[in-house]
């Protein structure tokens, strides 16, 4: 009942928003909106990436990190992967607007991370806010295709949720907590080790929102 009664709200609010508000309230709360694209890529140069790497942006949403990170590095360097193909779309608007198109990123919809074959391999993988709303399973696929597709040397970056708090959900997607151990044994099986980096607030992601804050930046790398 809360959950129909919070999305009533939510939808009424949107009637109210500009059409920018309305697209960056895709991938989360507008008003952070700032602070989460300029730490992606602040994130992402702090930890070497470098305009001639390659990087898949996993769960790319509207582009809010994608845009900056298109913009640093080369052409075709750029791969952004989303499941919601309505919100992909929007990132291409972004992308025209922001007269980016001759970067010709690779874009592209996907619905399980099984099956996807990107016929390259990166030096960085990143997913930024969206481990924290994938079931076990798809998890699971995720470090499965990460292992798939990361160079040896290279990185995977994702924030996660580490304790016991109470799970929730997002626009569909659930909101999940795990242990260090969860992933630690689950990359094993995909032969990658992880690294517990610190809070995402030491990291310089200050939201001034203690649960958004505390995520932990998770690296995994091939042994
Ligand atoms: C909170 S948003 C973050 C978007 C983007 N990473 C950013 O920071 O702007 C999470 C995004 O991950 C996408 N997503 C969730 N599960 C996914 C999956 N299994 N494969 C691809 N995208 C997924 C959602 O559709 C959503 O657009």
């Amino acid at each position: 009942m809360n959950r129909i009664f919070k999305a009533i709200i939510r939808r009424i609010k949107s009637l109210f928003l500009s059409s920018t508000a309305k697209r960056h309230g895709l991938v989360g709360q507008p008003e952070l909106w700032k602070i989460k694209r300029d730490f992606q890529i602040n994130y992402l140069q702090a930890v070497g990436l470098k305009p001639h790497h390659y990087l898949v942006d996993i769960g790319c949403g509207t582009l809010r990190g994608g845009i900056p990170l298109i913009a640093y590095l080369e052409p075709k360097h750029y791969y952004g992967i989303e499941f919601r193909d309505f919100v992909l779309e929007e990132g291409r608007k972004e992308l025209k607007e922001n007269n980016l198109e001759n970067k010709a990123p690779v874009l592209l919809v996907s619905k399980d991370l099984n099956t996807l074959d990107m016929d390259n391999k990166f030096d960085y993988l990143w997913a930024f806010s969206v481990m924290i709303h994938m079931k076990d399973e798809i998890a699971d696929a995720c470090l499965s295709m990460v292992s798939k597709h990361l160079k040896s040397g290279g990185s995977y970056y994702a924030n996660v949720n580490i304790g016991e708090w109470a799970e929730g959900n997002w626009e569909g997607f659930p909101v999940v907590c795990r242990s260090l151990q969860f992933y630690q044994t689950m990359a094993a099986k995909y032969n990658l080790l992880v690294e517990d980096v610190d809070d995402l607030k030491s990291l310089g992601h200050d939201t001034g929102i203690e649960k958004q804050d505390s995520q932990r930046m998770l690296r995994f790398y091939k042994s």
